[in-house]
């Protein structure tokens, strides 16, 4: 028998050679013998005989904190829940404050050179790019009208069947998944993977996709990158996983662009027919739209799951947003443009409470270029990732009151219109030079499905709603059992 050509001895050997300079390097590089009672409590896992995720570990840290600052130093991490820290960091330093080398390495195989990916004149390029495309009127509309599309076709007779079925369950987290990911398919590269049609098939794309966001975010959890980078050498394990799942989206990618060119872009109206007007290189192309794929669904679909978790346990906040669409809209009449939308003052505010305390992206980090000092006087040297935590900054009564724990939309609301907060005390869509270029198309997406679902539906949890649900660990926030619920018509919509 042949044997395998890294088992011969030359190549163990080396193979040992370098995981013990790896080794080395990694000891020196990091505080990993800190011997503090966080990094303790960090290392051995003890955090989790009081908490049930990591964030709220890290949100009852912060809240203590006086500077609303605190260390994790084997992980050379510094968290901040503190507003002006996270406007110096977005804002006023923002040159000192990139994504990095490491994030950039860590996304780099599934992301390549798209936006969420790059610092410098590459991301400034897609920026300016994406601002310029999604602020224009004929795309957004296009947007809605997919919206109203999938709701209408699909979203709609799935839970329409489920409730006729009479204590059918179905996960909601799973549907909305599938919704996000029709949605940005449609609107990135104008092509259907139909995930929530009645029979809820297995899309290769959506699988694929699943796994190399699911796989890289778990590069970023490791605490010795080194680990990865070596089974990446190896082609094993997860590594090997993410590789085949990488191939299968840039070939589907690839088919994609050959097919638009041939077709002709002029009559596209999705993202990348636009983008192919002023970019011809097929892998640079494939990568700005991966990224929006990414930036597009799990967040969409985060934040619908646990408004509607929220949801279970206030009807009182459901009956407000229908009183408000019968008065804006019209008694049983659908929304039939975004501008309708918008003047949802209350259902605004309803989400954007949801999204306060559990935002779909909980945390986000930076690499600090540059020795620094925050404003809160924290020293933080070169080559420290500095986070920020919307998660916790929810929960900090300084930012929001003796009342923060409380959903209450009341508080976005003043003289019956919407009140916007702060973006660096509110980081949801993220603040400063690199805030989401996708906002105000998920504000209208993200409503439009409410309303829609609201006014027809009711939701009962399969399991009480005991907060704070368990998280997956990932790059978007994901409730670790999904969110099963029996599906009910809404009475008021059966009279
Ligand atoms: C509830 C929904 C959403 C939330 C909470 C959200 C949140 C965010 C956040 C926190 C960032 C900063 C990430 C980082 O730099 O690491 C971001 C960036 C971005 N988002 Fe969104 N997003 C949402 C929906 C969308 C949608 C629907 C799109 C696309 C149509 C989109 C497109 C983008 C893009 C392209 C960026 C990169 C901006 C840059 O790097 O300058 N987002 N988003």
């Amino acid at each position: 028998m042949e044997i395998p050509f890294f088992v011969h001895p030359f190549i163990v050997l080396f193979f040992f050679f370098l995981l013990f300079l790896f080794v080395i390097f990694f000891f020196l590089k990091t505080n990993f013998l800190c011997n503090c009672e966080i990094c303790q409590a960090y290392l051995a896992t003890s955090w989790s005989e009081n908490f049930c995720n990591l964030c709220d570990w890290y949100t009852h840290l912060l809240r203590k904190s006086p500077t609303k600052t605190i260390h994790i130093h084997v992980l050379r991490n510094t968290i901040t829940a503190n507003p002006d820290n996270v406007e110096y960091i977005l804002k006023t330093n923002f040159e000192n404050y990139p994504k990095g080398k490491s994030f950039s390495s860590i996304l780099g195989d599934f992301l390549g050179r798209g936006i969420f990916n790059v610092d410098g004149d590459s991301w400034r390029f897609q920026k300016k790019m994406a601002i310029l495309e999604l602020g224009k009127q004929p795309i957004r509309s296009y947007c809605f009208e997919i919206v109203r599309h999938e709701i209408d076709s699909r979203l709609l007779p799935l839970l329409s069947s489920v409730s006729a079925a009479g204590d059918a369950v179905v996960d909601l987290q799973d549907v909305f998944r599938r919704f996000a990911f029709d949605c940005i398919c449609k609107f990135s590269f104008g092509l259907d993977p139909m995930c929530l049609e009645l029979s809820l098939p297995m899309s290769d794309f959506a699988v694929a996709f699943d796994s190399a966001s699911k796989l890289s975010a778990q590069r970023a959890m490791a605490v010795a990158p080194f680990i990865w980078k070596i089974k990446r050498m190896l082609n094993l394990g997860s590594e090997r996983e993410l590789k085949q799942a990488i191939k299968l989206i840039n070939i589907l990618a690839q088919e994609v662009i050959r097919q638009r060119r041939k077709i002709g872009i002029s009559a596209g109206r999705d993202l990348l027919s636009q983008f192919m007007r002023t970019v011809s290189d097929e892998t640079y192309l494939r990568d700005i739209v991966v990224s929006f794929l990414l930036a597009g669904r799990d967040t969409v679909a985060s934040a619908l799951t646990s408004f509607f978790w929220v949801l279970s346990t206030h009807p009182a906040v459901a009956s407000a947003v229908e009183l408000e669409a019968d008065r804006v809209i019209g008694a049983g009449c659908d929304p039939i443009n975004s501008d309708q939308i918008r003047k949802l003052y209350y259902l605004q505010a309803a989400i954007f409470e949801s999204m306060r305390l559990y935002p779909p992206i909980q945390f986000d980090s930076k690499f600090c270029k540059n020795d620094d000092v925050l404003p809160d006087g924290t020293f933080v040297r070169r080559g420290t990732r500095v986070t920020y935590h919307p998660y916790a900054m929810g929960r900090v009564e300084e930012i929001w009151g003796s009342d923060c724990l409380e959903f209450k939309p009341e508080r976005w609301l003043k003289d019956g219109g919407f009140c916007p907060a702060n973006p660096f005390k509110y980081p949801i869509f993220q603040g400063g030079f690199r805030f989401c270029v996708g906002k105000e198309m998920a504000v209208i997406e993200l409503k439009t499905v409410a309303l829609s679902l609201i006014r027809q539906f009711r939701f009962r949890s399969v399991t009480p709603c005991v907060a704070p649900p368990r998280f997956s660990p990932g790059l978007t926030a994901t409730f670790f059992d999904g969110f099963r619920v029996y599906v009910d018509e809404n009475e008021k919509k059966s009279k």
